[in-house]
């Protein structure tokens, strides 16, 4: 008999993470794999899924400009019920700590179908940075039957509050399954081309905690960085968030050394990673992804869940504050030595084979008959 599994994804860093699983799930005879899109994002997410052209079964399209955490939960708390209930799954897979990834669990739990959790146990302990993610990573732990956790100190955070050592499960990252196919060497693009000749900044931004006056700073900084010094361009793939964009066109009005463009393709905008001198940003997924290619990043929050990277030496902490972000920009663009000591390629995150991981994990849990599980069988 086969296994049904749903996995339900929204926003853009999920697909990017959750589709190399969905290809491994789909490889494999033993499971019938259905995707859920709730469509937190929309155009954002629609260019993941053409990237790696997987069928989706259910497109709840739920986004709406410039909503709020109450829109979000409750529509998709609302709309992923029936689909929950129509499909009956023998294990429901989400991912990281978006509010599809928090909603999607709290349906579950209540209709007691046992849940999977892709990149499980990032932790900052403060509950409201990044908000509302830790939030939402942290309760969706409380429901959850199998962690996938991406490092072995993600299995320890879990260890401490007290979830089951049977059920952690250390895989790396599904973020350098996808990285690892789309890097060349021979890449190129209009925008590199631009950039060629000066020494590239890769930015981007858009955590809700930032939005408002931190972001007015953080783009400030950047902007006196690019005022200052003339061997320097930046390119900014920005957000679709429409107080995100108005933020940035005030702070960048006429500077003619930053290109704001459209969100890339994944492919693109790892490739511009890999061309990168340096990186500016508060995302979370980038945090993975840099270490990998060497790329210093400059991560512009108080706070990080991916202490690895820290650790490695490419990321430091910079806060959102302006004068601190431009000092440390300074930094690493005239201390030759500073930027050595972050321009080190290291991989906390695995070695590209997370889904495959995954999978066997969930194959070999199906198989033994003592697995728990809170559904009715
Ligand atoms: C969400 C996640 C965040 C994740 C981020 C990845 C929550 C609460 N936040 O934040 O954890 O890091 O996605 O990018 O789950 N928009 C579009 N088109 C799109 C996407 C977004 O127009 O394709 C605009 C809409 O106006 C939308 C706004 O961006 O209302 C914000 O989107 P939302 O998903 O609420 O928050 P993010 O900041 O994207
Ligand atoms: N990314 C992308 N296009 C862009 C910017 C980022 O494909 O223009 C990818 C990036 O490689 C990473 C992911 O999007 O895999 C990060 O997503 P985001 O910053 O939106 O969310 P977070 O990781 O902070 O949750």
């Amino acid at each position: 008999m086969k296994r049904k599994i749903l996995v339900v994804f929204g926003t853009r860093p999920e697909a990017i993470k959750m589709c190399p699983l969905v290809q491994e799930l789909r490889s494999r005879d033993e499971f019938e794999t259905v995707v859920c899109l709730t469509g937190q994002h929309r155009e954002m997410l629609q260019q993941v899924i053409d990237v790696f052209q997987i069928s989706v079964e259910h497109s709840l399209s739920v986004m709406k400009a410039r909503q709020t955490l109450f829109d979000v939960t409750t529509n998709i708390l609302t709309a992923i019920r029936p689909v929950l209930e129509a499909e009956k799954p023998d294990l429901v897979l989400v991912h990281g700590d978006t509010t599809t990834t928090f909603a999607t669990a709290l349906a579950a739990f209540y209709l007691r179908i046992p849940v999977g959790h892709v990149e499980a146990g990032l932790r900052t302990y403060d509950i409201y940075s990044p908000f509302p993610e830790e939030f939402n990573r942290q309760t969706v732990s409380i429901v959850t039957q199998m962690y996938f956790a991406p490092t072995p100190l993600a299995r320890d955070n879990l260890l401490h509050e007290g979830r089951d050592p049977n059920r952690i499960f250390v895989t790396g990252n599904t973020a350098i399954d996808a990285l690892k196919t789309t890097v060349r060497d021979d890449y190129v693009h209009p925008h590199l081309q631009w950039a060629q000749d000066s020494r590239l900044i890769l930015i981007t931004a858009h955590r809700r905690e930032n939005l408002g006056e931190p972001m007015h700073q953080m783009f400030r900084a950047i902007r006196r960085i690019l005022d200052e010094n003339a061997d320097t361009k930046a390119i900014y793939p920005i957000h679709m968030n429409p107080t995100v964009r108005s933020v940035a066109e005030q702070e960048f009005a006429g500077c003619d050394r930053i290109r704001i463009i459209d969100p890339l393709q994944v492919v693109d905008f790892h490739n511009f990673l890999a061309r990168a001198y340096l990186v500016l940003t508060d995302s979370g997924g980038i945090q993975e992804e840099a270490p990998s290619l060497g790329k210093p990043v400059l991560v512009m929050r108080d706070t990080t869940e991916r202490p690895e990277g820290v650790a490695a030496g490419t990321l430091k902490l910079v806060g959102t504050k302006e004068e601190t972000i431009y000092r440390a920009c300074e930094m690493l663009l005239h201390d030759k030595k500073a930027y050595e000591a972050m321009h080190i390629a290291s991989n906390p995150y695995g070695d590209g084979t997370a889904s495959k991981q995954i999978v066997n994990i969930i194959t070999a849990h199906f198989n033994d008959s003592s697995h728990v599980s809170t559904k009715e069988e």
